[in-house]
């Protein structure tokens, strides 16, 4: 038996007791005639103690050679602690030790295995099973299985069945490029990797399953930011015979299941709002809500001067920093590079102080006099002791850089607080997004999306326009879902692919098993995903999912443990017919 108890059960109450401990070793005191080892393992830490005159001089010689993370085994007493210590559940007892086996020795860690690790991010993702060791990473990864239990628990009272979907397929479009894998039976021929199981799923509507879920790995090509990893999971779920809102009703369900059971949140009910406004209000489709500094449109009050920058401007669009009237001019020009950054992108900032006396000092005051000030800061809500500050430019730019601005300034001034959860619907997502690039316009969401009833027509006349059943589910500025209901005939499929610039034979070549499940009597059914990696995060107070992972990939798409992704040698290239004859 390698233990009788673990390293955070030991208390008052079993003193006298004779126990058995496994672990690694946290730290050695050693005092000359006493030495003292703390005893870590996943639970908690023991303190042990060796000394001269309860232990043998033996025993104390064999502890002073253990190393930091050697593995050992160890027989005692348990004893009253001499010196208490309050931050720890096993503070007030050690274990007196009378035998001692090192079960394994250990090369000295490349970092400490503490809260606070004195490892960068490189050697401990190196070292990542030693970063596991310690206590944020593991409680992370602790936190996540409680997460992802919860999800099964709820769907499956729910009456939702979970159905594993294959990772060898075909290229399901989501939007980025696929990872694809080479087959060697079918000479020059690729899997793809799925971005979602989307097709899948929907197949299983299709099959009469009726309701599905599956907590499942995902793999997309695209560049690598906090919250994307090149595989992520998501809770993938589908349902047939649904409208939207038994959508939305089902999985806010799930939602606050979440919030309730992790945080002791709860909360009545998800607002909602379109993306039309969201994108209006915030200049964002995934708006962090649960502070203001809403945007102001400032075209009416602005554009009646010389000021041609803003004359020129198809939008002038403001928000009001609390208490921003504090920021030296410094700080203002800092402010100003800031949003410069090619990051950001703006041009420049217009600002205007709103003084303690009521009146308004801005940075273009040759053209806009107090009454005019004054106006904007009714059109932004600002108030005495703040700072409006005013971007102008292309309507979808200048958005996404305003917006850009209200999030930093809210870190800044501690308005994002991690323990506040604001979870928000965004629905009737445009069905179509313009490409700039390429002119081409490709799904929002996915191809198999459904236009809302009666929109089909203005496909030809204005595509941009055209409105979804889409819906994303967004907590904290943070996109956590997204899912719409789907197109579940086979014609209407087909309109969409020729509107998306797929050739018939395209989209047969590409879709025809979906196109064919759709005449054998397809029902009425929708979705959701949620990304579990995000999810997990956010409830646990971060934005960066790599905390919540075991084993992720660095921001090269790199796993710098395995040391992956790597060259194969010839021999499996022939094999797999991709050597290339020079
Ligand atoms: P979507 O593409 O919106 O929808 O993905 C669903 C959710 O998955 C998460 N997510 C990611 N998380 C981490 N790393 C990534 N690279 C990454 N990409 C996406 C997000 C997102 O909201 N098949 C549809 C769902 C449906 O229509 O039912 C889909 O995959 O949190």
């Amino acid at each position: 038996m390698y233990r009788s108890h673990n390293c955070g059960e030991l208390r008052e109450s079993h003193f006298n007791q004779k126990v058995t401990l496994s672990g690694w070793v946290q730290t050695i005191r050693d005092k000359g005639f006493v030495a003292w080892v703390d005893l870590r393992d996943r639970y908690g830490i023991t303190q042990l103690v060796f000394d001269t005159d309860r232990s043998s001089s033996d025993l104390l010689e064999q502890a002073r050679h253990l190393g930091r993370e050697f593995v050992i085994q160890i027989e005692g007493e348990v004893i009253e602690r001499a010196s208490k210590n309050p931050n720890i559940p096993t503070g007030n007892i050690e274990v007196l030790v009378s035998k001692l086996t090192v079960l394994n020795e250990s090369l000295v860690p490349p970092f400490t295995i503490e809260d606070k690790t004195d490892g960068g991010d490189d050697i401990r993702m190196k070292y990542r099973y030693l970063d596991i060791r310690r206590n944020p990473v593991k409680e992370n990864l602790i936190f996540r299985s409680k997460v992802a239990i919860e999800v099964r628990k709820y769907l499956s009272d729910e009456g939702f069945i979970e159905v594993e979907t294959p990772v060898l397929i075909k290229s399901t479009p989501e939007g980025a490029r696929d990872f694809v894998v080479p087959s060697r039976m079918n000479e020059g021929q690729f899997y793809a990797l799925p971005q979602s199981p989307q097709t899948f799923k929907q197949l299983l509507m299709v099959g009469g399953l009726d309701k599905y879920f599956q907590i499942v790995k995902c793999f997309r090509d695209e560049d690598l930011r906090a919250d994307r990893q090149p595989e992520f999971t998501q809770i993938d779920c589908e349902m047939a015979f649904v409208e939207q809102e038994d959508i939305l009703n089902a999985f806010e369900g799930l939602t606050k299941h979440l919030l309730k059971e992790m945080k002791g949140v709860e909360i009545e009910s998800f607002p909602r709002m379109t993306f039309d406004e969201a994108m209006k209000r915030y200049g964002n489709d995934k708006p962090d809500i649960r502070f203001g500094m809403e945007f102001g449109e400032l075209n009416e009050v602005t554009q009646h001067k010389d000021f041609n920058v803003f004359n020129s401007a198809e939008l002038v669009v403001g928000i009001s920093v609390p208490g921003g009237n504090s920021y030296t001019r410094k700080e203002i020009d800092k402010l100003t590079d800031w949003v410069k950054r090619p990051q950001v992108g703006a041009l420049g900032m217009v600002y205007c102080r709103c003084n303690d006396d009521g009146s308004f000092k801005s940075s273009v005051d040759k053209f806009y006099d107090q009454e005019d000030l004054a106006k904007w800061a009714e059109v932004t809500g600002a108030k005495v002791g703040d700072l409006i500050c005013i971007l102008s430019g292309d309507t979808n730019k200048v958005r996404a850089q305003l917006s850009a601005l209200r999030m930093e300034l809210a870190e800044r001034l501690g308005l994002r607080n991690p323990e506040e959860f604001a979870p928000l619907w965004v629905i009737d997502f445009p069905l179509l997004e313009l490409d700039e690039e390429t002119g081409h316009y490709h799904a929002m969401h996915h191809p198999f999306t459904s236009p809302k009833p009666g929109q089909l027509q203005l496909l030809d006349s204005d595509p941009g326009a055209v409105r979804a059943n889409a819906y994303d589910l967004v907590l904290n500025g943070n996109e956590i879902g997204g899912g719409s209901i789907r197109i579940h005939d086979k014609e209407t499929q087909n309109t969409m692919f020729k509107h998306l610039g797929f050739t018939p034979e395209e989209a047969k070549a590409q879709f025809g098993f979906l196109m064919d499940a759709f005449q054998y009597g397809a029902p009425p059914h929708g979705g959701i995903a949620f990304g579990l990696d995000r999810l997990v995060a956010i409830l646990g107070g971060q934005e960066t999912i790599r905390d919540f992972i075991a084993f992720p990939k660095n921001n090269s798409g790199r796993d710098v443990m395995i040391d992956a992704p790597a060259p194969i040698d010839d021999e499996q290239l022939k094999e797999l017919n991709l050597k290339l004859d020079l």
